[in-house]
């Protein structure tokens, strides 16, 4: 469960990251994925939960969410910001909950990062009542497979050949004093969809959303798309 030892490290740096208002993308690109998702159900749970900010947001919209997080010091920080929300210690790919306890299964920012990404989906699925769904923000695939270099007067976005090859991701970001290292791996399209497929989801929607704000360090991502966004159903 490589999961636990490399996030785990990060704990910290990732919960004052995270829970800095208008500080990483989430606050510019949640209410796209809120507009994605159903309405809430009786049950919802979210793999990769970290601190705690999706579940604690899903709680505000409706949702009775169980948080699924692999490190212990982010499920500490979760269970404290949210007495009364249930937060579990376990690896996404092997949550122990019963067979399709679930409406809607949810994974912000985390299938791009968990050990076992098929797994992960496969998990998600068997999770879901028939009917029922799951959705999903990953690192868009376009994103992974370039960077943005500032020129003499404007900004370009530079493409490396390899689409197929999948890659380590292991980026230590700063910003305004915050720094976090982020690690996971490159998937394309192809990948998510067909783990999707051989799940038994049936694709329904997906977003390639702009961020909501037209200034400031998020500008650029109005030009190429930082995340997908996947709504799937597991047909009844
Ligand atoms: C980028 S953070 C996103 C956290 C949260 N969803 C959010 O958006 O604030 C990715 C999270 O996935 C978790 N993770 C890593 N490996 C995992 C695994 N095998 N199963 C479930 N979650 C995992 C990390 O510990 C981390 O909390």
């Amino acid at each position: 469960m490589s999961g636990v030892t490399e996030w785990e490290p990060e704990a910290e740096n990732w919960v004052r990251w995270a829970r800095q208002p208008g500080h990483d993308a989430y606050w510019y690109y949640r209410d796209a994925f809120f507009d994605l998702i159903p309405p809430a159900g009786e049950r919802t749970i979210e793999l990769g939960c970290g601190e705690g900010r999706v579940a604690r947001d899903l709680f505000e919209r409706g949702h009775r969410v169980v948080g699924v997080e692999p490190a212990p010091t982010l499920v500490r920080h979760a269970r404290d910001a949210d007495a009364s929300g249930s937060y579990v210690v376990a690896d996404g790919a092997a949550v122990p909950c019963t067979k399709g306890a679930f409406d809607l299964v949810v994974a912000y920012n985390s299938l791009q990062v968990v050990a076992d990404m098929q797994g992960t989906v496969k998990e998600a699925a068997r999770l879901l009542r028939p009917g029922g769904h799951f959705c999903a923000t990953v690192s868009h695939p376009a994103m992974d497979l370039g960077r943005f270099v500032q020129g003499k007067s404007e900004m370009s976005f530079t493409i490396r050949p390899a689409y197929f090859e999948r890659r380590r991701v292991d980026d230590t970001l700063e910003m305004n004093g915050l720094e976090v290292t982020c690690r996971g791996w490159t998937y394309t399209f192809e990948d998510y969809f067909v783990a999707f497929e051989r799940a038994g989801l049936v694709v329904e929607t997906m977003r390639e959303p702009r961020p909501s704000t037209t200034s400031g360090t998020f500008e650029r991502w109005q030009t190429v798309p930082l995340f997908l966004m996947v709504r799937a159903l597991k047909p009844r």
